[in-house]
């Protein structure tokens, strides 16, 4: 490699001298600039740049809620309304961060759809697809750490309830739960090093987007038709194409979030939270957040304890797997007549199970959660893997440009390939 001074092309002088000693302007341009994306993006592809800016929200209300907060199981939950009550804009930058944690997960959850429906997990996007479940790992991990901070009585039983989970596994499991609590039921060392492990989560999880970015601009973004670009003609530089299209799709996120925060901050917590945790009273109901509860139906989908934790496990496993199981050359579902409906009845059995994981565990609740939680596994484990080799997909178009520039409609059947050579 030479040694010396990077051949920058910036023209701001100050700006050179420091992308010459370190390219990183130059960097950026490249990778954010002139970046060659494909023509045909739809608005499922704002969600990756929306979950970034919800990460970044919360990392800097977090941080301005942790210098008020105190983790000490006598104080944690005066501090919160402290915080709520007299700290200046307390109260605005705790329901931004607790909307904020929902709204992260609203952003995820469609992110993971539209890679579900356009096949962005298929080759050469495995390890993309693979980062990107170990961030929903981290970010479920960090949410659950994160509500058991203002020591409510959802706090305090939400924490006993999941990590009670680990006992169910033979000789270790009983050690883990200790381990995991620091004594010998949910205290002040477990309040402790939640709340230090809630703080480090969240740059961990900046660490893996930076390699899930990293790893897309190897392979390049997939596309709603889920062909390669062949050329110039299919591609348009980030900058500022999709800079705008991001835009907007951020203008409807702050809408939706400000709404949220301003009108119903409450709507989607559970109101035995602001009542302070007390060890000797169990709330009728004890419910995660509305985002842990589909995972939360399988868990209870299974009368067996040690059955149904390794089922909730299983529920994420399987995702790492997807790109193998998934054998159909043919990415986007928009050709692939029988798999898309599939895919819709996943869809429905994932918002089935987040209804019935809210429900008391009793029939037909646990009836309905079984039958999902089958289908769930189903979709995964046999219709894909089946679908691969007996579907007959659709005709794929010759190129992006296509039908793009052709403003939609049908396209001349001399204008089709075959599927099989394209994907
Ligand atoms: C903090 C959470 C996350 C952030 C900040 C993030 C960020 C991004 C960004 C900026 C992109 C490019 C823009 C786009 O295609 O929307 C992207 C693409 C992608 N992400 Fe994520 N992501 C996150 C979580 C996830 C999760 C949980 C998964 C899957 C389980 C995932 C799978 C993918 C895939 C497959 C692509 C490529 C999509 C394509 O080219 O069609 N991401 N992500």
């Amino acid at each position: 490699m030479a040694i010396g001074l990077h051949d920058s092309t910036i023209s701001n002088p100050v700006i050179r001298w420091v992308d010459q000693r370190l390219p990183i302007f130059t960097m950026m341009q490249k990778e954010y600039g002139t970046f060659p994306t494909p023509r045909n993006f739809n608005y499922f592809w704002n969600f990756g740049a929306l979950a970034m800016v919800t990460l970044m929200i919360m990392i800097a209300t977090g941080i301005f809620l942790a210098m008020n907060y105190t983790p000490h199981t006598s104080y944690a939950f005066d501090s919160v309304e402290r915080i709520m009550r007299d700290v200046n804009y307390g109260w605005l930058i705790r329901y931004v961060h607790m909307n904020g944690a929902s709204m992260f997960f609203i952003v995820v959850y469609i992110h993971i759809w539209r890679g579900l429906y356009y096949g962005s997990y298929k080759a050469p996007r495995e390890l993309l697809w693979i980062l990107g479940v170990v961030i929903f790992l981290l970010m479920m991990a960090t949410a659950f750490m994160g509500y058991v901070l203002p020591w409510g009585q959802m706090s305090f039983w939400g924490a006993t309830v999941i990590t009670n989970l680990f006992s169910a596994f033979p000789i270790v499991g009983e050690h883990i739960v200790t381990w995991l609590w620091g004594g010998f039921s949910v205290d002040n060392p477990t309040l402790n090093r939640f709340f230090s492990l809630h703080y480090l989560m969240p740059f961990v999880i900046a660490g893996v987007v930076f390699l899930h970015v990293a790893a897309l601009h190897i392979t390049g973004s997939n596309n709603p038709l889920g062909i390669d670009p062949k050329g110039p003609q299919d591609t348009l530089p980030f900058h500022p194409y999709y800079t705008a299209k991001d835009s907007v799709g951020l203008v409807v996120y702050f809408i939706v979030f400000a709404f949220l925060v301003f009108f119903t901050p409450n709507m989607l917590g559970h109101p035995d939270n602001y009542i302070p945790a007390n060890p000797l009273v169990t709330p009728a109901h004890i419910v995660p957040e509305w985002y842990f509860l589909p995972f939360y139906a399988v868990l209870r989908a299974v009368p067996d304890k040690l059955g149904g934790v390794l089922l909730m496990f299983g529920s994420i496993a399987v995702l790492f797997i997807l790109p193998w199981l998934d054998t159909s050359p043919v990415r986007s579902m928009r050709f692939r007549p029988i798999a898309k409906w599939a895919l819709f009845l996943w869809g429905i059995a994932f918002v089935v199970l987040g209804w019935a994981g809210g429900k008391p565990a009793e029939q037909p609740y646990v009836l309905i959660s079984q039958i999902a939680t089958a289908y769930y596994f189903a979709y995964f484990l046999i219709i894909l893997p089946l679908l691969g080799r007996l579907e007959r997909p659709l005709a794929l178009p010759e190129s992006i440009a296509l039908p793009v520039l052709r403003g939609g409609g049908p396209l001349p059947a001399g204008a089709m390939a075959k599927p099989m050579e394209k994907a």
